[in-house]
Parts: C-alpha cells; sequence; structure tokens
C-alpha cells in the first residue's frame, strides 16, 4: 500500500447475540429435517433469534457500545458509521442513521453497506480508505442482522443455516501494522442463486408477493456452496499476495461462518491447523454481515489473536460476492 498514506488498525472490538437460543431438535418439531443433517451438512448445532420485536439496530446498538468500549471512544468522537447489513430496520432512513441517533454520535456520518456477507469486511475496506486518506479519524464498522425475520420457517434447505447476531469494529489511525489489504470481489451474475425477490422497485410488496412468500430469502445452496468454496480461497490468497505475504504467515484465520465444509476447504487452501482457524458456527449458524464481526470480537475475547499477528478476514454471500482482508493485528 502506498507509504504516503496513514496506517489503518482495528482499535477495538465488540459483539452481542440474542439470548433465545434455538437448537437443531427445536427445528425438527417445525421442518422434515434432522440434528444430525444439519450438523453433519452444515456444522450448525444451535442459532441465536432475535425477539420478536427487535430491530436490528437494536442488536447493532450493543455491539457498537461493546466496541466503543474496548477502543475507549466516546460517540461524540465517531466521523463515521458504517452499517452492513441485509435486514435494515426499513428501506429508509439507514439502520446506520438510526443507530447514529441512538448512539449520540451526533458528529458522524452515517450509511449502509449492502454485500450480503461479504458486507462488513466491505465496510471495512471502506473505513480504512477514509482513515489512510486523513479524511476521517474514528470510524465504527457494523456487521448486524435479524435473518429470522427474513426465513420462511417453512423451508427446510434455507431456515436450519441462520441466525441472528451483531458485530463491531473500530477503525483508526495506528502508528504499526493494521489493514495490510483488503480484496473485494463482485459477480452478479450469480444474483439469482440468493436473494430476497419481492420488497423493492422490481415487486413491490403487495398481496401477491407476500401470498407467494417473495419477502424472504431464496437460495439455490448448492451453486452458492460452489461459488463460496472458490471465492474464500481465491480471496484470502489475493489478499495475501496484495499485502506482499505468503501462506506461511498467515497466524489465524477468521472465515465467514456460513458452512464447516467451506471454512475446512479455506483453512486447507492456506495450510492452516484447526487451533489457527476460528469457528463459532456451531453456536450461532450464518449471521451473513455479522458472523466476521462476532467471531473477530469472540476470537479477541479469548485471547486466540494477539499483536503482530496476521489475521485473515475473508468471507462471501449474496451479490454475489466475496471479500478479504489482512490485519496485522495490534
Ligand atoms: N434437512 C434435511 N434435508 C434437507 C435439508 C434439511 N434442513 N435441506 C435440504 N435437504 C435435502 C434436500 O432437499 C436434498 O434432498 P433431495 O436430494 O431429495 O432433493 C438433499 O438434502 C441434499 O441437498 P443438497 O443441496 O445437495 O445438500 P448439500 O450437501 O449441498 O447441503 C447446504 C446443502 C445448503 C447445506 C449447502 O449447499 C450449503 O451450505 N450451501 C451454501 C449456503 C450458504 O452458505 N449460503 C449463505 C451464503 S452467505
Amino acid at each position: 500500500m502506498d507509504s504516503e498514506l496513514r496506517k489503518a488498525g482495528v482499535t477495538g472490538v465488540g459483539s452481542y447475540v440474542p439470548e433465545k437460543v434455538v437448537t437443531n431438535y427445536d427445528l425438527e418439531d417445525i421442518v422434515d429435517t434432522s440434528d444430525e443433517w444439519i450438523r453433519s451438512r452444515t456444522g450448525i448445532e444451535e442459532r441465536r433469534i432475535a425477539k420478536e420485536d427487535a430491530t436490528t439496530s437494536d442488536l447493532a446498538y450493543k455491539a457498537a457500545e461493546s466496541a466503543l468500549n474496548d477502543a475507549d471512544l466516546s460517540p461524540e468522537e465517531l466521523d463515521l458509521i458504517l452499517v452492513a447489513t441485509v435486514t435494515p430496520d426499513m428501506m429508509f432512513p439507514s439502520t446506520g442513521c438510526l443507530l447514529q441517533d441512538r448512539l449520540g454520535a451526533t458528529n458522524a456520518a452515517a450509511f449502509d453497506l449492502e454485500a450480503g456477507c461479504s458486507g462488513f469486511v466491505y465496510s471495512i475496506s471502506v473505513a480504512t480508505q477514509f482513515v489512510r486518506t486523513g479524511a476521517y479519524d474514528n470510524v465504527l464498522v457494523i456487521g448486524a442482522e435479524t435473518l429470522s425475520k427474513i426465513i420462511n420457517w417453512e423451508d427446510r434447505n434455507t431456515c436450519v443455516l441462520f441466525g441472528d447476531g451483531a458485530g463491531a469494529a473500530v477503525v483508526q489511525p495506528v502508528e504499526s501494522g493494521g489493514v495490510l489489504s483488503t480484496v473485494l470481489g463482485a459477480d452478479g451474475s450469480g444474483g439469482e442463486l440468493l436473494k430476497m425477490p419481492a420488497g423493492g422497485s422490481k415487486r413491490p410488496a403487495s398481496l401477491e408477493t407476500v401470498k407467494e412468500n417473495l419477502h424472504y430469502i431464496h437460495m439455490e445452496g448448492n451453486s452458492v456452496f460452489k461459488f463460496a468454496v472458490r471465492a474464500m480461497g481465491k480471496g484470502a490468497m489475493k489478499a495475501l499476495e496484495k499485502a506482499d505475504l505468503e501462506k506461511k504467515d498467515v497466524d489465524f484465520l477468521i472465515p465467514h461462518q456460513a458452512n464447516i465444509r467451506i471454512i475446512d476447504g479455506a483453512a486447507k487452501r492456506l495450510n492452516l491447523d484447526n487451533d489457527d482457524v476460528f469457528v463459532n458456527l456451531d453456536k450461532y449458524g450464518n449471521t451473513s454481515a455479522a458472523s466476521i464481526p462476532i467471531a473477530l470480537a469472540e476470537a479477541a475475547e479469548a485471547g486466540r489473536i494477539n499483536s503482530g499477528d496476521n489475521v485473515v478476514i475473508v468471507g462471501f454471500g449474496a451479490g454475489l460476492t466475496w471479500a478479504a482482508s489482512v490485519i496485522e493485528w495490534s
């Protein structure tokens, strides 16, 4: 990266998941599935589900508070709030603006970024540019989702996979290390594989769209799986190359938590042992844009990442999109 620019790093992390646990056994009562099928095909054992009246910004708020505490930063000091989500509280105003008001971040600009499950890594990339150029000093990046609200609980192909939660990170200038590289990618030709068909300008909400279940997640799991395996490996390798690093330089991998078989594939591509890969998919399922920041916060809290470690974060998702970053932890 250009040496005349400042360095940007992650200086605080936080996460929040709702209390309610729904196990695979609970789902056996709802759809024709089994704990054995879900566990063996995905690695998921349970997921957290938000209360009926809880919003994405409610979850985001708790994760944000925790990350701000961790970075020892007050909301008034924030210059920008970026919320990555596919489940905003409403189409507009943005969840970022709702959060800005609730935090009392009166000096911050705010917007949402929609890149599916890659949204958090995309947002880290955006935040990094603002900090490196000197435009902003204090950026709060959040991945937050209430996917339970757009899940068809009668569709066993999708309802077993997802969960709710939020994770947050503060991005600020750092003296050394920090975000060494970010790479972003998209293949819009695969957009049909993972989508919520109605509620936008193409199919505005109507009695028909509701009757046809078009306000739920629709996914062709097998095709997304194939894309994911390729994208995770390619993304991680490109991010390393851009940071002028090799596989052997990776200390820890934080992959998007969608399927243990996809995670294992990425770990193998980087020659990493299980100990060097963070997995919490068993507890939370796929929380989309929240998955990587929740994992990052839990890994930091558990002391699994240490100062000076090269941490690779990599994800893929609706769009289709993929994104990866190498962060030298400080
Ligand atoms: N319980 C029991 N059976 C199920 C099931 C469930 N919850 N969901 C699907 N099945 C069935 C299918 O109907 C299919 O049955 P059929 O062969 O009679 O038609 C069978 O299991 C196999 O389905 P298949 O899609 O081939 O399984 P898979 O090994 O590809 O695993 C996924 C399915 C969804 C777990 C996997 O494809 C995956 O993880 N894809 C990526 C999804 C993803 O990450 N999405 C988010 C992107 S951010």
